[in-house]
Parts: structure tokens; sequence; C-alpha cells
């Protein structure tokens, strides 16, 4: 299965796996863990607070092509991780996010780098909040950890191998026999299903609509008030109800 490197503390999960990538040509399925970070990736250039307590990593992978599906199966993982140790009703919030009652639990960042119109490799990156006891105030959501949740504290390395299992098996299932596996976990866990939101796709671009589904590559299908349906495959959801 995965080579797993561990560091006491880095800059950012997501950066070490790059220079490893980019180093040897031929590595994939390494982890890259840290017990802190320091500059912390988040998506949309944000900083992801990491101190100890919660868990970092980052998984390099080599498919043949990039699909925003994969960060929707990094999410799937993360809420069959955790409820393998609190059976609690986590969601996904497309395209990135696992949430509990609207306190997000875990963020993911995936990042790709491409030869032209080929994928050369893939990096997910993923955080999630277990042991931390506390948070500073976030300015447009909350946040919560498996620690506030249960009031117990886990083991890190146990949860790292639960996620990896689970992860590897929505992976080779999705590459080697295109399964619907994953999307029927995917609507079942979906926060936004059915829900009315507004999408941030650009900078000062928004869509208003109703979420009907995610597509087969991952896409967010969204139908608008004119009866019309639209797909968009990356973007942040500003408000949904
Ligand atoms: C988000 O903004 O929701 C995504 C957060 C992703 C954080 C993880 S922590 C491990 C990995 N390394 C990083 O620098 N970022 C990701």
């Amino acid at each position: 299965m995965y080579q797993k490197i561990y560091f006491e503390e880095l800059d950012s999960t997501n950066k070490e796996a790059k220079n490893i990538a980019e180093q040897n040509l031929n590595t994939k399925e390494i982890v890259i863990i840290s017990k802190k970070q320091f500059e912390g990736q988040g998506t949309r250039n944000r900083l992801w607070k990491s101190h100890e307590g919660g868990l970092y990593f980052s998984i390099l992978l080599r498919p043949k092509k990039m699909l925003p599906l994969f960060s929707l199966m990094a999410g799937v993982s993360v809420i069959e991780t955790l409820k393998e140790f609190a059976d609690l009703d986590f969601k996904i919030k497309w395209p990135n996010d696992v949430l509990l009652n609207k306190n997000k639990i875990s963020g993911i960042l995936t990042e790709c780098k491409f030869n032209g119109n080929n994928l050369v490799y893939m990096i997910i990156g993923c955080g999630i909040n277990i042991n931390q006891t506390e948070f500073e105030r976030f300015t447009h959501y909350g946040a919560t950890s498996l620690y506030i949740l249960t009031g117990k504290k886990f083991d890190l390395n146990n949860i790292l191998d639960t996620y990896l299992k689970k992860f590897n098996n929505l992976y080779s299932n999705y590459i080697n026999t295109n399964s619907d596996e994953l999307l029927e976990k995917l609507e079942k866990y979906s926060i936004l299903q059915g829900k009315n939101i507004i999408a941030e796709i650009n900078q000062n671009i928004f869509i208003i609509g109703k979420v009907v589904g995610i597509n087969s590559q991952g896409g967010l299908i969204i139908k608008k008030e004119s009866g019309k349906e639209e797909i968009i495959f990356s973007g942040s959801i500003l408000s949904f109800e």
C-alpha cells in the first residue's frame, strides 16, 4: 500500500509531497504526514492553522487524468473514517469540506501538475481536526474536532491507517471498475443535495440555484431559476439553505 513518511514539523505536507514528486519522477503512493505545519495551505490561498493534535497529511498519486471526483473521494473517505470512531452525521460540502452541524471538521486541498494536457502528478492534502481542544474564532465558519464532539482523545496513526484503507479501496475500485459506488455515497453524504445555494465560481461571478446532484466527474449540477442546468467544476459555496 502507501509508503508513509513522518515529520515532526513542516511548512506544509502538500509542499513536501510536491518536492518529492518533482525529484523522483516515478514515486507515487507516498503519504507525507506532519505533527504540525507552520504554513499549512488552505483553498483560495488561505492558511490552514495546523497545531499539534490535528491530522495533517498529503497523498501523492499519478492517475491518468485529473477529476474533481478525486477530492470528493478524499472527503467520502474522511466521513467513513470518522464514522468508525464516532457515529455522527458527518456531511460533505462540495467541493472539499467535511462538516458536522455546519462546523468544519476537515478540509481537503487537491493540487496538480500538468505537462501540456497530461497530468504529471496529483497531491491530495487532507487536514482533519481530531484532538484539538479549541479553535481560534474563524471569520466565516465554525470549526470542530473529534475531541470536541466526543470528549475523547484518539490515536492519530490509527485514524490515518483507517483512512488510507478506505481511500485506497475507493480509489482502486474507481480506477479499475469505474463503479457507481462513489457517486451513490456522495449523494448520501452531500449536504448541498436539494438545497438552494449561492456559488462563487470566479471572483465576483455567482450562480444562484438549486443543487440537483453531482455528475460522474465530480461537477456540481445546479438548476437555475430559469430552469436551465449548469455544472460547475470549481468554486466556493457562499450560502446554502
Ligand atoms: C481547506 O481550505 O479547507 C483545505 C485545507 C487543507 C489542509 C491540509 S492539511 C494537510 C495538507 N497540507 C497542507 O498544506 N494543506 C493540506
